[in-house]
């Protein structure tokens, strides 16, 4: 009898800790982030991250050769394994200076960081093809290839953007009327959001996700149709 009350007491405290590390281990994600993971949708091809996470080299192993910034699309190469445990192999494409080959940018001439490159991951990307813009710089257009945290995307680009938004609306109104994504060119919100983010006391995550809203939203943007 005593040995059956020791017993059950135990099972009872394994249980009691099991539940209180899952609760730990979700409570970073939303309730939006988790029936997305429910949904599993296979139809669609382009993902996008949730936050900015690391690039893994491959499926195993601490080797980290860059960083994703929030709401890069990202094309699965291996099936959807929304675990978080588990990587899935993930590929980005787009856009860097010759010179400058370790940022990849959304498009040529649209100066929207899609990934940060470790100097020595520099070997990771593919050239597809070369261009000149119109102020004489050479761009390559490039694919990268690499393993992402199977919890770190979604299909719906607004889960990210609508994350985006309720920082940029509750932190930059306190000493002005919110300015307007479309008061400036993707390529002029970075310089502008370095003084604004210092001001709104933005933490490095909260900074990433504001300045990837007011890019993907600002003046002249071509991809706006991707987002809402
Ligand atoms: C602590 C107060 C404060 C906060 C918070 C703040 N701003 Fe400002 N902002 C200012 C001041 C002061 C100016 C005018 C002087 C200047 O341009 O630096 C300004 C100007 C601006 C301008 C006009 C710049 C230009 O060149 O015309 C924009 C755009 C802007 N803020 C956006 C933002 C955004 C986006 C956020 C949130 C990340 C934000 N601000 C948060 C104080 C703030």
């Amino acid at each position: 009898m005593e040995f059956l009350k020791k017993r059950s007491i135990k099972s009872f405290l394994i249980f009691t800790l099991t539940m209180v590390i899952a609760t730990i281990m979700t409570a970073g994600y939303s309730k939006a982030e988790i029936s997305y993971q429910k949904v599993k949708s296979k139809t669609s091809m382009i993902y996008y991250t949730t936050q900015t996470i690391p690039l893994y080299k491959s499926i195993k192993g601490k080797d980290i050769i860059g960083f994703l910034t929030p709401a890069t699309p990202v094309t699965l190469l291996s099936p959807l394994n929304i675990s978080k445990k588990n990587r899935i192999k993930i590929s980005v494409n787009g856009w860097s200076f010759k010179e400058a080959p370790s940022v990849v940018y959304y498009a040529l001439g649209e100066r929207i960081i899609l990934l940060r490159l470790s100097q020595n991951a520099i070997s990771n990307r593919i050239v597809l093809k070369e261009k000149k813009d119109s102020y004489g710089n050479t761009w390559e257009q490039v694919k990268v290839t690499g393993w992402i945290k199977g919890n770190s995307i979604t299909n719906n680009i607004s889960y990210v953007m609508d994350k985006a938004r309720k920082i940029y609306e509750a932190r930059c109104s306190a000493c002005h009327a919110l300015r307007p994504p479309k008061m400036f060119t993707a390529n002029q919100w970075p310089s502008v959001l370095e003084t604004m983010a210092k001001n709104a006391a933005l933490n490095p995550e909260q900074k990433a996700l504001v300045v990837k809203y007011m890019q993907m939203h600002a003046k002249g943007f071509v991809g706006r149709n991707v987002v809402k």
